[in-house]
């Protein structure tokens, strides 16, 4: 299946708050994603199935050739159906745009789903951050994706 991937706006926090609270014990607040608008160094998209519904978003941000994927979630109805990965690889092409070198993120580490795709897409282990999450309380696996940048 194929989804389109759009700048996130406004008027979509509603729909991506309410995907945020479904799966993650400790969302990020409406405030914290309408934050994340209007910086230049953050990328903030959504995926939209054909008839427009919303069914997933990342945040990211990239800055003097680093950059983090910050949020990245899909609705659990749509799981499977590569969403995530199209979310993922559109930030990752924002990022190469950005002449990003490197590029971080944190999982949980019992996230199996998560840890697969990301490491489908190159990312590496790194680092552990102890007791990083709440709700449950768990170990944060930092992963980092190198990226090539080319001349011109
Ligand atoms: C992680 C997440 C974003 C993946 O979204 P998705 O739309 O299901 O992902 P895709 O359909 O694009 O699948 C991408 C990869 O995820 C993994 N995956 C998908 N379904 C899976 C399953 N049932 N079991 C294990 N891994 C699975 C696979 O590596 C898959 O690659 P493949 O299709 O080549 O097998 C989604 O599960 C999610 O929102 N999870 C909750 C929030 C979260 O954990 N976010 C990441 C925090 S760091």
């Amino acid at each position: 299946m194929t989804f389109s991937i759009l700048p996130a706006s406004e008027r979509d926090l509603p729909e991506i708050a309410a995907i945020e609270r479904k799966v993650f014990g400790d969302p990020w607040s409406t405030q914290s994603f309408r934050e994340s608008f209007g910086h230049h160094a953050m990328y903030f998209a959504c995926a939209r199935r054909d008839g427009g519904q919303l069914v997933g978003y990342v945040v990211a941000w990239f800055a003097a050739g680093e950059g983090e994927i910050a949020n990245l979630a899909v609705d659990p109805s749509e799981w499977g159906h590569g969403a995530g990965r199209q979310l993922l690889e559109a930030a990752l092409s924002a990022a190469a745009a950005r002449r990003t070198t490197a590029v971080y993120l944190e999982v949980r580490e019992s996230n199996a789903r998560a840890r697969r795709l990301y490491t489908s897409y190159g990312f590496e282990e790194v680092g552990r951050r102890r007791g990083y999450y709440r709700r449950p309380v768990e170990d944060a696996i930092v992963l980092r994706r190198t990226l090539e940048v080319k001349d011109g």
